[in-house]
């Protein structure tokens, strides 16, 4: 019997990754709503497991504008035990936002506008990996500072979902780095940058002190390229057959003459990964398991599509 309701918050152009990713696991669930990046299921089993939504949970319901602070202040009520944070979607208004940092066992009540006059509702169980804070990307589309590109967005929302806090003169390897959105974030940040890529970077990661590019596709490159460095951070963002890829990293890091491991002070991997026609749902898992056979001794901590991904989603993982 399907009795709940379930939300779900997508890029709206990519909202079919996740109606073929709930096809495949939840064949049954129904598509109730589907408007502005916003669906809703009718479900039996509200404990899912989702990769592309950026946002979900149990649907409360529709609202007016007008009554939009009646609503809401009638679901704090209801939760009068928990802290209810708010989350708004789809809104510019910086006064809705809440800037405050959730404990453990806060509630996330996400408020999406629909149209003027219309909002939806929903609430989930604030999570460390689970749930994006709208003040995160608030606070990046409002620099005004000209980027490389969007890839920066999507670092530090990354980031953000991680809880992890970077630290200046960290080392970190970017593979398929450009034109340089992920280098100068890292940069901005004071960590030093080791750019892979064929491409052309944008100068406003070559003029930096702390930035090196090595301009050879992820194929070329060997241990005599990164034994000088002790890297932090990987990041990978090829616009190529994610299974590629790892078989790519294989060949580099299971290398066991490599006497210099440039991954011993390894804290974590963030992997953009890309749908492609030959990469659908289905390898995701093979996909998962090849990542974690890697000497590199990786456990997966995440994999969400982040507000600023399009037909892809953001895998983190760390050293066991
Ligand atoms: C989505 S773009 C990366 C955006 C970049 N991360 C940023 O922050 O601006 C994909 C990049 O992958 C690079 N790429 C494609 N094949 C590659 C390979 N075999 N090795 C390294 N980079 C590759 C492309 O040159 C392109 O710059």
């Amino acid at each position: 019997m399907l009795t709940n309701y379930l939300y779900f918050l997508v890029n709206d152009q990519y909202k079919k990754l996740l109606k073929d990713e709930i096809k495949l696991k939840y064949p049954h669930f129904k598509i109730c709503y589907s408007k502005n990046g916003l669906l809703t299921y009718k479900v039996d089993d509200i404990d899912v497991d989702i990769i592309f939504a950026h946002a979900y949970g149990n649907s409360i319901g529709m609202s007016n504008k007008s009554e939009l602070t009646a609503k809401i202040s009638s679901v704090r009520k209801k939760f009068s035990n928990k802290n209810v944070i708010l989350n708004f979607h789809n809104c510019n208004d910086q006064d809705l936002q809440e800037q405050q940092d959730p404990q453990e066992s806060a509630l996330v009540l996400d408020v999406i506008k629909i149209d003027d006059d219309h909002f939806f509702l929903g609430i989930h169980p604030f999570g460390k990996y689970r749930t994006i804070l709208n003040y995160h990307q608030s606070e990046s589309k409002s620099e005004s500072n000209p980027l490389p590109s969007r890839a920066y967005y999507k670092i530090k929302e990354a980031l953000a979902l991680s809880g992890e806090k970077i630290n200046k003169k960290e080392c970190v390897l970017d593979i398929g780095a450009a034109p340089g959105g992920i280098s100068y974030f890292f940069l901005q940040h004071k960590l030093n940058v080791v750019a892979v890529d064929a491409a052309e970077m944008s100068p406003l990661c070559t003029s930096h002190k702390n930035f090196t590019h090595i301009a050879l596709p992820l194929e070329k490159i060997t241990d005599n390229h990164l034994s000088k460095y002790s890297f932090n951070w990987i990041v990978i963002d090829i616009n190529l057959d994610p299974l590629y890829v790892v078989s790519t990293l294989k060949k580099l890091f299971n290398n066991e003459h490599c006497t210099n491991k440039p991954t011993n002070k390894l804290r974590g991997l963030f992997f953009t990964v890309k749908l492609t026609k030959n990469f659908t749902h289905s390898k995701i898992p093979t996909l998962l398991k090849n990542l974690t056979k890697l000497k590199l001794k990786l456990k997966i901590i995440y994999t969400r599509q982040l507000p600023s991904n399009k037909s892809e989603f953001m895998l983190y993982a760390i050293p066991i």
